[in-house]
């Protein structure tokens, strides 16, 4: 398992270029097999998320090849409709592909994904879903048989937003006769983008944003040519890592309106930040003061994603800030690897109470899941001294090059 070596203390000069958001990526892979036609995407992030997608949809015979950053699907007819059972562990959005299987075969077997080690993350939300849209759905020894021959529109309301089963639903309805509603959908822009990808291959997606998502099904979709939105996620790390770091940092190749709630946290603590289209700057003197309350909502509130991040950040800002992990269950696993970096922080249920304190100390931690192990590359470069961060690998799962991406910047960080 590789890891980086950090020597903490440097401020951030420079820009980034934000690379392709890896959640809207794999959504829209699903989508793409919902044509036999050629489907081209550009500025796909290299990730390990991407790559085992990438796997899973060649196991269902569809042709997937990388020139770069532009990736090229084809998918003439499913040679499977069974999603392969060990990489669907790997990968939470394996489940998409359930929807977009569906949409195109009208069968088929996935067993329950796998993911991050942040919490149960059930689909219950998704096969009930699916089962009040008629498709009849049989689960034995871990996995799912679904055959969608019946399937009909209908109004469909979610008992939470949840992003994936608001994916799963659209992309099993876009073909389709009659029309299907979603009400309580997420609102995150990734689903934005899906809805754009599929009405771009001739979808009639509309409400892609709101709560209320309507869906009226074609016969068939063709290919298309799309690239595909910013990664607003590694965004807002990169923000959070320059807020807790100092100096100045230049984003291109991002919507900032995508990441304002947690803007409006980094200007209350006294950071500056100027927006100029899709480029956004931050200068920070790297003391801040605590933004008191930070609340894990479903878009367009604080993203969970950042909750990690912004954990790091608030242990080192003057003052004391609750932060409250409202949509997964296990998500403060990064919070012991901090406190033997000398952050102050008790976790009381769903409330992380963390004290700032004068500066972290470098250590040898461990990544334990994706965001955790973000978080813990941003302590190390605000930290004292040198932090090697055990288990990259969870970590380039969601960021691209980005020992890379860092050093570019002035901080010093080496993977090995
Ligand atoms: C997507 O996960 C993202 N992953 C997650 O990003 C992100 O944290 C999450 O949305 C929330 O924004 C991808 O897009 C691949 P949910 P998803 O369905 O679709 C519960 C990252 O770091 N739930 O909105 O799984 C679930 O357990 C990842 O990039 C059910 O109970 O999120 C969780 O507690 C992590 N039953 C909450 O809802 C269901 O059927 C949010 O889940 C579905 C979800």
């Amino acid at each position: 398992m590789g890891r980086y070596i950090i020597d903490g203390g440097r401020a951030f000069h420079g820009d980034i270029r934000v690379q392709g958001a890896k959640n809207a990526v794999l959504a829209l892979f699903a989508g793409a097999i919902l044509t036999s036609e050629e489907v081209v995407i550009h500025d796909c992030p290299d990730l390990l998320d991407v790559y085992n997608m990438g796997k899973l949809l060649q196991s269902l015979g569809v042709s997937f090849e990388r020139r770069g950053t532009t990736v090229i699907i084809k998918s003439d007819e499913l040679s499977s409709d069974e999603i392969s059972c060990c990489l669907a562990r790997e990968l939470r959005s394996s489940i998409f592909l359930l929807g977009s299987v569906l949409g195109r075969d009208k069968r088929a077997k996935v067993s329950y994904p796998g993911g991050c080690d942040i919490g149960l993350r059930p689909i219950d939300i998704h096969l009930k879903a699916l089962s009040e849209l008629g498709v009849n759905i049989r689960e034995k020894y871990g996995y799912i048989y679904c055959d969608a021959t019946r399937m009909r529109g209908g109004a469909v309301t979610l008992d939470y937003p949840s992003v994936g089963a608001t994916e799963n639903i659209m992309l099993l309805t876009a073909i389709s006769n009659g029309v299907t509603t979603i009400s309580n959908a997420a609102r995150e822009p990734e689903i934005v983008d899906l809805q754009n990808f599929l009405n771009a291959m001739g979808a009639r997606i509309t409400g892609g944003g709101s709560s209320f998502i309507r869906i009226e099904g074609v016969d068939k979709l063709h290919g298309v040519e799309y690239t595909v939105m910013p990664d607003r996620i590694v965004a807002g790390t990169f923000l959070t890592a320059a807020a807790a770091c100092g100096g100045e940092l230049k984003l291109t190749n991002v919507v900032p309106e995508h990441f304002s709630a947690l803007t409006a946290k980094l200007i209350k603590s006294g950071c500056k930040i100027t927006e100029e289209g899709n480029s956004i700057i931050i200068s920070s003197s790297g003391r801040l003061t605590s933004a008191e309350r930070i609340e894990t909502q479903p878009y367009p509130g604080f993203p969970t994603d950042l909750q990690a991040p912004y954990t790091v950040l608030a242990s080192i800002q003057d003052g004391m800030t609750i932060i409250t992990e409202n949509i997964f269950e296990t998500r403060f696993k990064h919070i012991p690897e901090l406190i033997r970096m000398g952050a102050q922080i008790t976790v009381r249920d769903r409330n992380a109470i963390v004290k700032g304190v004068e500066a972290l100390r470098g250590a040898e931690v461990a990544a334990l899941d994706l965001r955790g192990g973000a978080a813990l590359v941003i302590a190390g470069l605000a930290a004292q001294g040198t932090t090697i961060v055990n288990g990259s690998k969870h970590i380039e799962r969601g960021y691209d090059g980005l020992e890379k991406l860092l050093t570019s910047v002035g901080a010093s960080i080496e993977k090995i």
